[in-house]
């Protein structure tokens, strides 16, 4: 989106130049008709209209261009803008929606391989979703981003990594809410989705106590704004895959997860919202042959990660020497995230078409699909921070406490086996090699060259805008 910004600035200097060399003329003619004959002076003006005519026939584009451009920000519908992380480079493109920012989203939606998908990625600058959007795009997907940067954590990490799809990749990430239904109506309209991979939501387990409406607004609410502008507005409908939860297992007390184990008694409102998702899924599915795959991930962990997860915060608390919190006999199926965008990529591969509401009969009934991602191999958490102490090379201050039943499930186990025989899903980092390649991207993320001291003054900032959460902090499960 900075690139639109640019492209119309530097149209707008074009603009000005032309503008400029008509003023010197008319000034000139003047000066020319006080010193020679009345016919010269007529031919000159006849000659300045020519120009100003054929100046007006050549750039009405431009013209009309560079006043949407300015009047464009008061009309956003995003319920949760917030202006103040606004900078010109974000701003702009996403909030017009003329001609050039048609032309940049579907220059970004376009494959540059043959049969190439076209996927529209939710939560694009999220954590999953900015993954899934680079490993799209490195196979030659065409991949346009969208996501309204709420601050449910620290807004410029978000920001960094949409600047990355955008440098590096040339993938736009819209600044938008999935309940912005007619900008979702104009997006299926400019562009002929193949894909959606749906992965915008609120996330945590424990922040539901503090902000429930959150979740019913994004992961509720949101869900059916994407299935409706997928099912009614985009033609061909594409093919959807979205982010459930292991969390949906909620209370289940067999191991390992298997996909047809009950999901009726979540733990949480996080866990309840990703648990009528699926039910949601299930009725598009059946009234407008959405081709429909939910995917539960279990704890996804690594570099560019959520700074709300406990791996995280721990490593920050650790750095900073500020003493965590952690669970007795809490034990993770934490999932590496290169393994997670493959599955990702292979449920999108293998999704089958929407078939519509009418021809669904003839055609046989559109895919509904569900599949665990995880890794296979649950960790304690205890195990966790003791890795995390030797990859940053300092000592946690632990105070171990026993697990409230406030949200979190103290055991999560996948079965993959569905993932593994429809799309080759087979995980292979281990906690120890993905936590490396975490901590490797952290230190220079946040620029701690003497972890020992303590003395990384951006971190400890980063600490401080989270101190509030610090009841979360434990939240291993989102
Ligand atoms: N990370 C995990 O361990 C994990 C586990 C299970 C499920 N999930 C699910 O996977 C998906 C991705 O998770 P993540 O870890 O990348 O989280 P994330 O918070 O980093 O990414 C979600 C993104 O969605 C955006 N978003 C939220 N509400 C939105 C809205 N209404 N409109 C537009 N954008 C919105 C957020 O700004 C954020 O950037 C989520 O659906 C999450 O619930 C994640
Ligand atoms: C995993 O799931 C498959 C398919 O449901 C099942 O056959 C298998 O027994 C399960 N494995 C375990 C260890 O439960």
């Amino acid at each position: 989106m900075p690139a639109g910004v640019v492209d119309a600035a530097a149209k707008g200097v074009r603009l000005d130049r032309p503008a400029t060399i008509l003023l010197r003329r008319a000034s000139g003619a003047k000066q020319l008709a006080a010193a020679s004959s009345h016919l010269l002076f007529r031919a000159t003006i006849l000659a300045t209209l020519a120009l100003v005519v054929l100046f007006a026939v050549h750039y009405p584009s431009l013209l009309s261009r560079s006043f949407s451009l300015s009047s464009s920000s008061p009309s956003s519908s995003s319920p949760h803008r917030r202006s103040s992380h606004r900078s010109l480079l974000d701003s702009g493109a996403t909030t017009y929606r003329g001609a050039a920012w048609e032309r940049e989203v579907r220059r970004s939606a376009t494959p540059r391989r043959n049969g190439g998908l076209s996927v529209l990625v939710t939560g694009a600058a999220g954590f999953v979703g900015a993954h899934c959007s680079v490993a799209l795009h490195a196979r030659g997907d065409g991949v346009v981003g969208l996501d309204n940067f709420n601050a449910y954590y620290d807004v410029s990490l978000k920001r960094a990594r949409s600047r990355l799809l955008l440098s590096s990749r040339g993938v736009v990430v819209l600044d938008a809410d999935i309940n912005d239904g007619a900008l979702l109506e104009r997006l299926f309209a400019a562009v002929p989705f193949t894909h959606v991979l749906h992965l915008a939501a609120q996330a945590g387990v424990r922040y539901a106590m503090k902000a429930p409406q959150a979740y019913v607004a994004s992961n509720v609410a949101g869900l059916v704004g994407v299935f409706e502008a997928a099912a009614r507005h985009a033609d061909p409908q594409p093919a959807i895959v979205w982010a459930s939860s292991s969390s949906v297992y909620g209370l289940n007390g067999e191991t390992p997860f298997s996909e047809d184990h009950r999901t009726d008694r979540p733990a949480s409102l996080y866990a309840a919202t990703k648990k009528a998702g699926e039910a949601i899924a299930h009725a598009y599915n059946h009234i407008y042959g959405l081709s429909i795959t939910g995917l539960r991930f279990f704890t996804v962990y690594g570099p560019w990660g959520r700074p709300d997860m406990a791996y995280f915060s721990f490593a920050r608390a650790i750095v900073s020497g500020e003493p965590i919190t952690l669970f007795a006999d809490a034990r993770r199926d934490f999932t590496y995230i290169d393994d997670v965008a493959r599955g990702c990529l292979g449920a999108l591969d293998t999704a089958g078409k929407s078939t519509g509401s009418k021809s669904g009969k003839k055609s046989g009934p559109a895919p509904l699909r569900v599949y665990n991602l995880g890794n296979t191999s649950p960790v304690a958490v205890t195990r966790m921070v003791a890795i995390l102490e030797k990859l940053l090379g300092k000592k946690a201050h632990k105070r171990v406490v026993t697990m409230p039943s406030n949200g979190d499930v103290p055991f999560t186990h996948a079965n993959v086996s569905h993932a593994a025989r429809d799309f080759g899903y087979r995980p292979t980092t281990s906690l120890d090699v993905g936590l490396r390649h975490f901590v490797e991207w952290f230190v220079k993320y946040y620029k701690l060259d003497d972890i020992k001291s303590g003395s990384s003054n951006v971190l400890l900032a980063a600490g401080k805008t989270t101190k509030r959460k610090k009841s979360m902090a434990m939240s291993a499960a989102s």
